[in-house]
């Protein structure tokens, strides 16, 4: 199974992902736990030039880096861990892209579908949990728990793309059924609850 975590920054996906990944390793499941950008070997280093570098970075190249962080991602962590037959919990993937190159930046959604299924070779996720706040709450958190000299490039954008990521996220998720939207703004063990039944209902289905 491959489960997928999405949402603005802040909105505590990797708190989640990490205990549900532990809760079902106690439950005897392999689990591959991994994230985007950086999951793969080349990915560390697309990882820090993706949010951290000062250089100045074009939409469509940022867009392609993400890519290619992916396709490398999916081929040498993704794919074997679930031809192996663990459970994949991955922090950010293709909807962070439409979310926030497409509905964020403004690149054309259809352009990316479509190149997101080249960099995936069509692997899509079984579920994807969207952890939705609002973005001041998100954004707040992920200030809060950066090293003010370390905030990623996107942390540093304004409020409005913020916000049509997370408008982003939500039509998206109206448009299909693997999506599942938990509301982040309740406390820890609510939100956890909640992603917990999902992922097990989505379990117990397979
Ligand atoms: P990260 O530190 O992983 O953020 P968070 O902890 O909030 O998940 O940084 C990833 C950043 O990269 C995040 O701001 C979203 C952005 N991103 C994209 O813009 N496009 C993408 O395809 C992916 C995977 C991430």
């Amino acid at each position: 199974m491959f489960v997928t975590f999405e949402g603005v920054d802040g909105s505590g996906k990797t708190t989640i992902m990490e205990a549900l990944a532990c809760e079902l390793r106690a439950q005897g499941h392999k689990v591959c736990a991994t994230r985007e950008p950086g999951g793969s070997a080349l990915g560390k280093s697309l990882r820090e030039l993706l949010l951290h570098t000062e250089t100045k970075i074009t939409k469509r190249a940022e867009l392609l880096l993400f890519l290619a962080d992916r396709a490398e991602h999916v081929a040498t962590v993704i794919k074997p861990a679930l031809a192996a037959g663990q459970v994949v919990l991955c922090d950010r993937y293709i909807d962070s892209t439409l979310c926030y190159q497409g509905y964020g930046r403004g690149l054309e959604l259809n352009e990316l579908r479509f190149l997101n299924s080249v960099a995936t070779a069509n692997l899509f996720p079984d579920l994807t949990l969207v952890l939705d706040v609002p973005i001041e709450i998100g954004l707040k958190r992920a200030l809060s728990r950066a090293d003010s000299s370390n905030t990623c490039r996107f942390e540093q954008e304004a409020l409005q793309f913020h916000a049509k990521v997370r408008q982003g996220y939500l039509e998206e998720a109206a448009i299909s059924p693997r999506f599942r939207v938990v509301d982040a703004s309740q406390a820890f063990s609510q939100v956890l609850a909640s992603c917990r039944a999902h992922l097990l209902s989505h379990l117990a289905s397979c």
